[in-house]
């Protein structure tokens, strides 16, 4: 059990502490051995081939050699390896044993004093990180389309390096796209000659924030150091809706520090997009799931924007230590939107995300509901539920809550200032937080039992309970329809989406005539909001509503947000004949998904492809 007693008390007895030195930090989830030889910077060069699905060319990395007699060892997954050149000549290629989670080593030998490796590759047409899309499958419907999400572990399966978020490089990057195809990069500088985009970024970033996309772009921009990109289809939608973003970086920077990337963007991709939206430097990826037309799910860009100071900025050491980056993550977004959008916005999501996690701990095992979560010999996204984002959060709102939001503000402003560009572990926090809150004001840290929150499972008793005022107005309605008051009879007058949503989430057993009615009154399948729409979609799934079912199946044919997938496909299953139909739909859908969404709905379905 870890306590943070022992710091106190080593601390008290030894003053004054010793300066933060990076301590070496094993990382299970990466062969590299960055205490021996690290990698300071890569130099890509590829060339993007549409029709084979494959990325060819060469990296070169520039090393630290620590240890001048160790190899260097980099993490690699289903690369082929050409040849690899060290001081001007070919070197074998090691490739070690095949780990399931992890992909295989690549140990490389080096000569005294050689600080430079080449190594000419290609990535394989089922590269993880790469999705590369058919034209049918974007807005525009002509261009094909490709992108790259590298965290937690894939960005192995596109370049080898040193896949762990302890090592952080500078890189640059020569992009060869076809003619026509635009090809962006998560870099501060940027530039384009036709089709080869050159790209740089010279803050030392982990390597799950290296992305590329390509494809049918144009920009947009919104501010001086924001635009907007997207398929020209999409763009004005994308800038509209977005149009608040300056003001979420300005909001942000007046709570927490300076905003130290230079430009912030965002590239708003085709549904396929895994993911709601991934942090990657100066350009976030969001999916188009959340151009709702009324900036009603934008909290998704306070959120990855957040990430350039928790995450980017600060970043966590070992995916164990994975809510360092979104617990923190999920405090700022609601500081932003409360900055943003009033008090009454941020308390509605704050709500509707608490209660997401309640749900979430009732169906986890003890091991999983733990902040500092143990991961060895398990794939990284095992840990990715609500307990690292809603949980963390919950530990920051309630240490908010005892200190005061003055001195949590300047805890976490010295946090993200003295620990710029490194990566850091729950101890590292922890030694913090001490030093910086707890051992100042014994009498406040008494009512916190941070080990507890840390280590244990479960939400602590002391967690702060969110409420809001426009959610008891919902709950009032709620009340009024289980007591027989007509759907149309209801007063939703000015309702917002995060009102909808609770809505939705409160209905008790509804009879499938009841959601008919609702249906009538609300017009809910057709709703053109993703969140309201999947909800209802698996509120009419579980109670048997089968008027949405061409609509189910067009969004399963569409979206591949994989927050969305999973519940639908999880109540599908639990409907009578529902795993005929979710075989059916999903026989046809998978193709279009990302790996990672393949990945969790393959074990979801007992589905197991040809080769696998
Ligand atoms: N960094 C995450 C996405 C991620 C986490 C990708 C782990 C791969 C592994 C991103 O910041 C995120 O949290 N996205 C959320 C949206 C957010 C508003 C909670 C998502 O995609 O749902
Ligand atoms: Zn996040």
């Amino acid at each position: 059990m870890l306590s943070i007693l022992p710091f106190g008390l080593l601390w008290a007895c030894a003053a004054p502490p010793p300066p933060a030195a990076p301590m070496p930090v094993h990382d299970v989830h990466s062969f590299a051995r960055p205490d021996q030889v690290r990698v300071q910077h890569l130099d890509l060069d590829l060339t993007l081939d549409f029709d084979a699905h494959v990325a060819r060319g060469r990296v070169t990395l520039m090393l630290e050699r620590i240890d001048p007699d160790a190899p260097l060892v980099l993490d690699t997954d289903g690369l082929q390896i050409d040849c690899i050149e060290v001081d001007n000549a070919s070197v074998p290629v090691l490739l070690g044993e095949e780990d399931p989670h992890l992909g295989r080593a690549l140990t490389i030998h080096l000569p005294p004093g050689i600080d430079c490796v080449t190594i000419h590759y290609a990535t394989a047409p089922t590269a993880e990180a790469m999705q590369w899309l058919a034209p049918e499958q974007t807005n525009g419907g002509t261009r094909p389309f490709l992108f790259t999400q590298g965290q937690a572990i894939l960005t192995r399966s596109w370049i080898p390096l040193q896949d762990s978020p302890a090592v952080r490089c500078t890189w640059s990057a020569k992009i060869t796209a076809p003619a026509g195809l635009v090809p962006v990069m998560s870099a501060d500088v940027r530039s384009w000659d036709g089709p080869v985009g050159c790209f740089q970024m010279t803050k030392p970033v982990p390597s799950y924030l290296i992305a590329l996309a390509c494809g049918d772009l144009t920009s947009r921009d919104i501010s001086p150091r924001c635009a907007i990109w997207a398929e020209p289809a999409t763009i004005d939608r994308a800038a509209a809706e977005f149009a608040d973003t300056e003001s979420m970086i300005a909001a942000c920077e007046e709570l927490f520090g300076p905003y130290r990337w230079g430009r912030y963007d965002v590239l708003v991709l085709p549904p396929s997009f895994p993911f709601g939206g991934m942090e990657n430097p100066c350009l976030t990826f969001a999916t188009p799931t959340i151009l709702a037309g009324d900036k009603s799910l934008v909290a998704l860009i306070a959120h990855e924007l957040a990430h350039s100071w928790s995450g980017n900025l600060v970043t966590n050491a070992t995916w164990r230590d994975f809510w360092l980056n979104e617990g923190f993550t999920v405090y700022l977004e609601n500081r932003i939107m409360e900055h943003v959008y009033g008090k009454d916005r941020s308390a509605m999501e704050i709500v509707l995300g608490v209660q997401g996690l309640r749900e979430e701990l009732a169906t986890l095992p003890d091991a999983d509901q733990r902040l500092h979560i143990d991961l060895a010999g398990r794939n990284p996204d095992d840990g990715m539920t609500q307990v690292p984002y809603e949980k963390g959060a919950a530990f920051l709102r309630r240490l908010e809550q005892v200190f005061g939001r003055a001195r949590m503000d300047a805890f976490l402003r010295a946090w993200f200032d003295q620990h710029a560009f490194r990566s850091l572990t729950t101890a590292d926090f922890l030694a913090f937080l001490d030093q910086e809150l707890l051992r100042g004001d014994p009498q406040r840290a008494a009512q916190i039992d941070v080990p507890r929150w840390v280590e244990a499972g479960g939400l602590p008793g002391d967690a702060p309970v969110p409420d809001s005022a426009l959610f008891a107005q919902v709950d009032a309605v709620v009340a009024a329809l289980q007591g027989g008051a007509a759907p149309a009879s209801l007063d939703t007058k000015g309702w917002v989406t995060q009102q909808w949503l609770r809505f939705l989430g409160e209905l008790k057993d509804p009879s499938p005539e009841q959601l008919a009615a609702l249906d009538q009154a609300f017009a809910f399948t057709r709703s053109g909001n993703s969140e309201i729409l999947a909800k209802w979609l698996e509120l009419a799934i579980d109670h048997g509503y089968r008027a949405v079912d061409r609509r189910l199946d067009l969004f399963l044919m569409t979206v591949g947000r994989r927050k969305f997938l999973t519940p639908l496909y999880q109540a599908l299953l639990r409907a009578e004949d529902g795993k005929a139909r979710a075989t059916a739909i999903y026989t046809k859908a998978r193709p279009r998904y990302h790996a990672v969404a393949q990945r969790t709905l393959d074990d979801l379905l007992g589905f197991h492809p040809a080769g696998k």
